[in-house]
């Protein structure tokens, strides 16, 4: 069997890391990169740390309006694929990569499977929320990391080719959080204790863009009366600085670092007190390690983290997140419900499967 996977930005890298892997047991990948995250630190650090084999062949289109970048993957997409002829093209999550992949997929009628599908935050002034429901639309098999997801679908009249594999996330958790414990040096180099912290990420546009909801969310992390390490994403970052005196909202106790590995990323996360973030792979490693997680949005896709009382929400508004981050304290374990770590075994097998029937 032979796979083409397009990956493009930062989540996608950790998403394929372990299909890559089951998938290259026995079968051909060829992995696409698009080019949508390029730098160090938003794309060859995850390569080289999580094992993953190089691009066979980077588009490098970059940044840009989502129409243009949508647009410009699309082209170099179907002149790529020209050149290989793969019995499925797997695309993973939601970005921009996602939907392009699906849409070259389709124009070039070659069967499309979809990793994370069936995610669904009912905010369609979202572009991950568009990217996905289009991308669950037009796939053939749909591969679901929960039964929320599946029965999300189903509610869709989408029941053709779906699958509940669990989350190739976790497997990435499960494959690399001891590795991380052992090669990590980031709490020493930062000179952080274990559960003294808070991590905070911040990258969606409705928090970065709005310069008060920057401006507000930067001020609540500098009232606490606790350490924070803020890994911040580049879109953050040109925000902070066209706030202009974007780091006066910043103190001593607020440590901004460039965005970090994945392995340093795991020892953070296992170490913090309490996340901060608007990330959706953040709220699920948060629930994986049982680590309180205060989310800046008005829904999530990740509903379940919410329900067992792990993650709550709240607004990009001062005082609630600080109140949030003081106060929230979850009790118990969160529940096993993002699978048992083989989701991406899985995957490989019913790709095989439906290849012979294809
Ligand atoms: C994208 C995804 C989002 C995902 C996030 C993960 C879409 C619509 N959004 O958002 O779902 O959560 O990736 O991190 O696909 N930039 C750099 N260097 C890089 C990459 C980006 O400087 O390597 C800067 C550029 O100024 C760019 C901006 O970040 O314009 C935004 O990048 P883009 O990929 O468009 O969106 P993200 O916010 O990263
Ligand atoms: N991540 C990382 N370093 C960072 C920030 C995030 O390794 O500085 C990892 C994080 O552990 C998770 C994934 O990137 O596995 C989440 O990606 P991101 O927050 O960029 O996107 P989202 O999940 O919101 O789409």
């Amino acid at each position: 069997m032979k796979v083409v996977s397009i990956v493009g930005a930062r989540p996608q890298f950790i998403k394929a890391a372990a299909v890559s892997r089951a998938l290259r047991q026995n079968h051909t990948e060829i992995l696409v990169h698009t080019g949508q995250h390029y730098d160090l630190r938003m794309s060859q650090i995850f390569f080289s740390e999580m094992d993953i084999p190089e691009p066979d062949i980077n588009l490098g289109v970059g940044s840009g309006q989502p129409g243009w970048q949508i647009g410009e993957m699309l082209i170099r997409l179907e002149e790529a694929l020209q050149n290989y002829h793969p019995d499925w093209i797997l695309v993973y999550g939601d970005t921009n990569s996602t939907l392009a992949g699906a849409l070259a997929a389709r124009a070039a009628q070659i069967p499309l499977a979809h990793v994370e599908a069936g995610l669904r935050s009912f905010n369609r002034q979202m572009p991950e929320e568009r990217n996905r429901v289009l991308t669950d639309h037009c796939s053939d098999l749909l591969f679901c990391p929960t039964q929320n997801a599946v029965n999300l679908l189903a509610h869709e009249g989408i029941t053709r080719g779906v699958h509940l594999i669990g989350d190739t996330m976790y497997d990435a958790v499960q494959q690399f959080s001891e590795v991380a414990q052992q090669r990590s040096t980031i709490l020493n180099d930062l000179h952080l204790k274990s559960k003294n912290f808070v991590l905070a990420t911040i990258h969606r546009p409705y928090n970065t863009d709005v310069p008060t909801s920057l401006a507000n969310i930067l001020a609540a992390l500098r009232a606490l009366d606790e350490s924070v390490i803020f890994p911040v994403h580049p879109r953050t970052r040109k925000k902070i600085e066209e706030l202009g005196n974007g780091l006066a909202y910043l103190s001593d106790n607020v440590r901004m670092v460039e965005p970090v590995g994945y392995l340093d990323m795991l020892a953070l996360e296992q170490n913090a007190r309490l996340i901060v973030t608007d990330s959706g792979g953040i709220q699920k490693e948060a629930f994986f390690f049982a680590v309180p997680c205060v989310t800046v949005r008005s829904e999530t896709e990740w509903l379940e983290t919410i329900q067992s009382g792990w993650n709550m929400l709240v607004q990009p508004i001062a005082a609630e997140i600080r109140q949030a981050v003081k106060h929230f304290s979850p009790v118990g374990q969160p529940p096993s419900i993002f699978g048992d770590g083989q989701a991406a075994e899985r995957c490989v097998e019913i790709l095989e499967a439906s290849a012979d029937r294809t």
